[in-house]
């Protein structure tokens, strides 16, 4: 199949480190952007539709549970269509990398259990395989995206790679270098922050019971700029990072603590803790 025409006035995702990218994989459809708005195509029924109606029901709901989940997540700027490709929806997003300008990114998938209740055996085994770790973390590293601010070059590690290492090399091989935590001006405060937008994420799954999240990621991104100029670092530190929770197309109604996802939520914040800690 030809990679499709690329959409009037878009491009393919540039600050993407996970998912599926537009001209590879299946369909060749791929996250898209225009104007500083993320474009996700709908994937095959029935995922796509339940991304767009998790999107379409938090951003409409006037209930605490979606009220309090809202910032949470990138704002939901509603479908997006193409004459291009008129059969194919986009769910349109806040580009949360947009207002940085050295973007570093990691997508940690949350939850040991990444196939969603209705996945068959080989499907649950093919997700099992791919993260030996997962299960002992509660998270797993899908890509990242770093800038060294000592040799200005961009460095990325996909999920083909990080797929691979050890539980022994997640610091070493992962967070480490997302952090640039061996650079003079590694910043610990980031981190700090992440942990604490972990928490607010947390605060939000201890008191919902109505829905269970597979397969869902949180995207880190902070940026690189801030460990460029020390009155940068010593500013309010807050504006320099962002994190929002991404990825809905496994989002089960349920009626209990999501244990799955709050588990590797607790993983996070350990690991997080670590590399602060070394
Ligand atoms: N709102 C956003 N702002 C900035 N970047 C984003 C946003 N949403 C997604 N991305 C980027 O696109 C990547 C893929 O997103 P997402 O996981 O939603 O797609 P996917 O194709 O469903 O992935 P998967 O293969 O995990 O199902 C993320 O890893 C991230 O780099
Ligand atoms: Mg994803």
């Amino acid at each position: 199949m030809d990679t499709p025409p690329l959409p009037l006035g878009t491009q393919p995702l540039s600050n993407q480190v996970g998912g599926h990218a537009f001209g590879r994989g299946k369909t060749k459809l791929g996250m898209l952007e225009k104007d500083g708005v993320v474009l996700k195509p709908l994937q095959t029924p029935p995922r796509g539709e339940r991304e767009l109606n998790f999107y379409k029901e938090a951003f409409s709901c006037e209930q605490k549970w979606a009220l309090d989940l809202r910032p949470l997540l990138p704002t939901f700027q509603g479908e997006w269509h193409t004459d291009q490709h008129p059969d194919v929806t986009y769910c349109a997003l806040e580009n949360i990398t947009q207002r940085f300008r050295f973007p570093c990114i990691l997508d940690a998938k949350v939850g040991a259990m990444t196939s969603d209740p209705l996945a068959t055996p080989e499907k649950i085994r093919r997700e099992k395989a791919k993260c030996r770790w997962k299960a002992k973390t509660g998270f797993s590293l899908i890509g990242l995206k770093v800038f060294n601010p000592t040799n200005s070059e961009w460095k990325t590690v996909n999920s083909h790679y990080l797929r691979h290492i050890d539980e022994s090399e997640i610091l070493s091989q992962g967070l480490n270098i997302f952090f640039n935590r061996n650079h003079a001006n590694f910043n610990p405060r980031i981190v700090e922050i992440f942990i604490e937008k972990i928490k607010r994420i947390q605060l939000w799954f201890e008191e919902q019971r109505k829905f269970a999240f597979y397969s869902s990621s949180i995207l880190f991104v902070y940026d690189a700029a801030i460990l460029l100029n020390s009155a940068d670092a010593a500013a309010d530190c807050s504006q320099f990072a962002d994190a929002r929770m991404i990825d809905f197309a496994h989002v089960f109604p349920s009626g209990e603590r999501d244990e799955n996802y709050i588990t590797g939520l607790e993983g996070l914040v350990q690991y997080f803790r670590k590399v602060i800690d070394l």
